[in-house]
């Protein structure tokens, strides 16, 4: 009997996580109540119910809202408005791979900045902020994707006061922060110093991604800017969604809805953590707190590339490309891989195979 494919690929919430029950109500009451707005055309900023219920959450005015479908779509509109073909942009190295393609897409000039497992080398970017003025600097505070690092408190009060005396925005992608699973919570960047940064949350990880709702706060003349762009795009959002996103929060599910995701992942990075302890003692990896990913660095003289093609045909294994994490080369070792959608016997099963393949090709 052949085994079953195991997907190490792919950071996607897990099946069982969506709240399917309270989501439906929320969409039957959501149409009935607000039909004749979320079924037209609205403005840019969205669902406006929606849009004070983030200010509330966030602790801005509304005017310091800006919803969109999803997160990504926002990174986009503000790439528009933030860079010119040839600009600079500071990214972590590694850092997502589909910002890194939106990057490219505004045709900017990337300089990666290391990442360690207590966030971004700042001695690196005080290097780097002598020679160049970024447009901004894209990071991922919280267990970031695709390393699963999480910033030091100190090293987040460095980097705000760098923003500041140097004058460049902060973009803070937050999508995986309230999925905290131990230990202290530390300060997003935009609570430290909310005139340099813009923070984007989506609901993708934590209600679902197919709703497609996500936002970012922020300086007030920076979100009418990006509002624009996103009116002149499409017009409005999805204020169907935004709706039931709205409906859904305001029935005050997402407190116990995160308890829930965080019970069902939090066992799933320890089950991981300990397979590679007993299966991969030899390779590095990082020890997250939360999110959704770890990452491996493969053992020398191992590389992804190589790996993979062994990995899928010999053990049934599915490995994504290290290499589409790192903008400027490099990579050759690194593994990422997302836990969440995997049961733990599954992810003991997966890392079991992922070091066979390991000693396969050795
Ligand atoms: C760091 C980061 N930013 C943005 C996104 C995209 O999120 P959304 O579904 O809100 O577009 C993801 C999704 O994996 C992500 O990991």
């Amino acid at each position: 009997m052949s085994r079953e494919l195991l997907n190490f690929t792919r950071g996607v919430p897990a099946a069982e996580s969506f709240p399917i029950a309270e989501f439906s109500r929320a969409a039957q009451k959501a149409v009935k109540e607000y039909g004749t707005t979320i079924l037209q055309y609205g403005k840019s900023f969205g669902f406006a119910p929606l849009v004070a219920w983030i200010a509330d959450w966030m602790g801005v005015e509304t005017d310091h809202v800006l919803t969109g479908n999803g997160s990504l779509n926002l990174i986009e509109f503000l790439g528009y408005h933030f860079i010119e073909p040839g600009d600079t942009v500071f990214v972590e190295v590694p850092t997502y791979d589909r910002t890194i393609t939106l990057l490219h897409r505004h045709q900017a000039n990337i300089v990666g900045i290391p990442l360690k497992a207590d966030g971004a080398d700042l001695d690196a970017l005080e290097r780097e902020l002598a020679k160049n003025t970024p447009k901004f600097f894209y990071t991922i505070p919280d267990f970031q994707n695709p390393s699963g690092a999480t910033y030091s408190l100190e090293k987040r009060q460095r980097l705000v006061e760098l923003a500041e005396t140097y004058g460049f925005w902060l973009l803070e992608d937050a999508p995986y922060r309230p999925l905290r699973y131990r230990g202290e919570a530390q300060p997003s960047l935009f609570e430290l110093n909310p005139n340099r940064v813009l923070h984007m949350l989506s609901f993708s990880k934590l209600i679902g991604p197919g709703p497609r709702v996500g936002f970012v706060v922020g300086n007030a003349d920076v979100i009418r800017a990006v509002a624009k762009i996103a009116e002149d795009t499409y017009i409005a959002p999805s204020l169907l969604s935004q709706g039931i996103v709205f409906e859904y929060l305001n029935a005050g599910h997402l407190p116990a809805q995160i308890e829930k995701l965080k019970a069902l992942y939090a066992p799933r990075l320890d089950a991981t953590l300990a397979a590679l302890d007993k299966h991969l003692p030899d390779a590095q990896y990082t020890r997250p707190d939360g999110g959704f990913f770890l990452s491996v660095t493969l053992p020398e003289g191992i590389t992804t590339e190589a790996l993979r093609p062994v990995a899928r045909e010999q053990f049934a294994l599915n490995l994504a490309s290290g290499q589409a994490f790192f903008p400027n080369g490099g990579g050759e070792r690194f593994l990422r891989l997302p836990y969440c959608a995997m049961t733990p016997d599954q992810l003991d099963d997966g890392v079991a195979r992922l070091a066979e393949a390991v000693v396969a090709l050795r």
